[in-house]
């Protein structure tokens, strides 16, 4: 039976009767007369308090076993609290123990555990406080993205997983097949002795998408504003602590939006979510700023206070190139920005996030517009403090012979990509998009510094458990 969760519990409009509370054991303290317990069941960032009296039964057989991990389900009348910092308590009048622990095997302990500790134990650390947290902000996250879309007119669609496109042009794409690739010998063959991926299941070599950008823009150009929210998967063997091979992108893609357009929405995008979730989960993310970040919360309002600074290539150039003595990559004009000099503009020269546009086009993605100057692009970067690009943007190439043109310049193999050429033939328009990386945007609003932090099960580079 569905029961209330402790969050329901602990915001009863008051006392009640016959309360029934199901969940693990925090921790438990005992007195002379009293035993106390916290439980704990995930719904909220407080715990219950469970009060054992002698009074309302005798608990001395069972208390043994209410030890920290193990499973509970408690009856009994929950009342005001004497306590501060709590409204409520549970005064037990019944325990059920689902499941126990013992406390010498239990990884997760009450002390300190270091986040790489905890990463190696994936399957329990949603147990602890700090994941519980980081998790339900996850959940709203994901939930103000949907409403922030679904308040201004997007639809939400779908693109698929499995894809020949790679839609950065990047090389980054993990092949899919059908085939064993473990028996190499009986695979099919072409004359040049290449395996044969005609003969595979798609008929082609796929992959899995780098990002739904492409078949968003297909959407886009029938449906007007559109969003997608689902996961990417990069083969970069970037170990970092901003990098997974698997992430969730959101990417809208608006027809008749120009790179300014594109910037408008971005930065509105970020902000509302942002104060979105302040607004839903304030327990959590105080948290995070008592134990994680401790300037979390100036970090948060100068995302949501501040002017994104608008900055063109050219002048981070001019602002980067006088203090190179700091990189190690030297910059000069054509040299693409990494990370090191993203955050140098946000943290040390604006103190607030940053989008950086007009790229050269060497260092772009074959689909961003070529400006008239024949040598940046209308893409844009939206920097953020700590963390640096949180959002690749821009406004896309909507001429044929350009697009075509840049593409056989990059050596593309332009047959494979006429149905996106198709839509610079028939009925195109100036469109625009972008894509947010979820997880750094995980990073941002909860101060978690490491990208493996921030996502239940992170899949990266050498590493793939659970
Ligand atoms: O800048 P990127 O590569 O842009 C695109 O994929 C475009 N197709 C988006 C679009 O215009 N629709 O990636 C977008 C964002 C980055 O800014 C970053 O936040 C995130 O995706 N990202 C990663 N996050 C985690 N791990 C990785 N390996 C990431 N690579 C990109
Ligand atoms: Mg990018």
């Amino acid at each position: 039976m569905a029961l209330p969760t402790i969050r329901e519990l602990l915001n009863s409009s008051g006392p009640k009767t016959g309360a029934v509370a199901r969940g693990w054991i925090k921790t438990r303290r005992d007195s002379k007369i009293l035993s106390f317990a916290e439980l704990n069941d995930g719904s909220c960032r407080e715990s219950l308090q469970v009060v054992f009296s002698a009074e309302n039964g005798d608990f001395s057989a069972v208390l043994p076993s209410l030890v920290t991990g193990a499973a509970v389900e408690i009856r009994g009348d929950l009342v005001a609290s004497p306590a501060a910092g709590q409204k409520y308590e549970l005064q037990a009048r019944q325990v059920k123990v689902y499941g126990g622990c013992d406390p010498e095997k239990y990884p997760i302990q009450k002390k300190k555990t270091s986040d790489e500790f905890l990463r190696t134990v994936a399957h329990l650390r949603p147990r602890t406080n700090k994941y519980a947290a980081m998790l339900r902000v996850r959940s709203e996250l994901a939930y103000a993205i949907h409403t922030y879309f679904r308040n201004n007119g997007f639809t939400y669609v779908h693109t698929p997983i499995f894809t020949a496109s790679d839609a950065e042009g990047a090389g980054q794409m993990f092949t899919a097949t059908s085939f064993d690739l473990t028996r190499l010998a009986g695979l099919p063959r072409t004359e040049a002795g290449e395996i044969d991926f005609s003969k595979d299941l798609f008929g082609k070599k796929v992959g899995l998408t780098v990002s739904g950008q492409m078949e968003g823009e297909a959407l886009a150009l029938a449906l007007g504003k559109i969003y997608t929210f689902g996961p990417t998967f990069r083969a970069e063997n970037s170990n970092t602590y901003r990098h997974c091979a698997e992430f969730w992108q959101i990417e809208p893609e608006m027809a008749f939006y120009e790179l300014e357009d594109d910037m408008d929405l971005a930065e509105d995008f970020i902000k509302s979510i942002t104060r979105d979730v302040m607004a839903k989960c304030p327990s959590d993310l105080e948290l995070f700023a008592k134990y994680v970040e401790p300037t979390l919360m100036d970090n948060l309002k100068n995302i949501t206070d501040n002017k994104f600074e608008r900055l063109a290539y050219t002048d981070a150039v001019k602002i980067l190139e006088p203090v190179n003595d700091r990189f190690e990559v030297k910059v000069s004009w054509g040299v693409d920005l990494a990370s090191e000099h993203e955050r140098f503009l946000v943290e040390q020269h604006f103190k607030k996030p940053v989008m950086l546009f007009n790229k050269p086009k060497e260092v772009a993605a074959f689909y961003m517009k070529l400006n008239d100057d024949g040598k940046t692009v209308r893409g844009m970067d939206v920097l953020v403090p700590r963390i640096g690009e949180i959002i690749g943007a821009s406004e896309r190439e909507n001429r044929l012979d350009v697009l075509e043109g840049r593409m056989r310049d990059l050596k593309m193999k332009v047959d494979d990509y006429q149905w996106f050429l198709d839509l610079r033939r028939f009925g195109s328009v100036p469109h625009s998009g972008f894509g947010l990386g979820f997880e750094r945007m995980m990073m941002l609003i909860t101060g978690i510094s490491n990208i493996r932090d921030v996502t239940a099960f992170p899949r990266v580079p050498g590493y793939a458990e659970f």
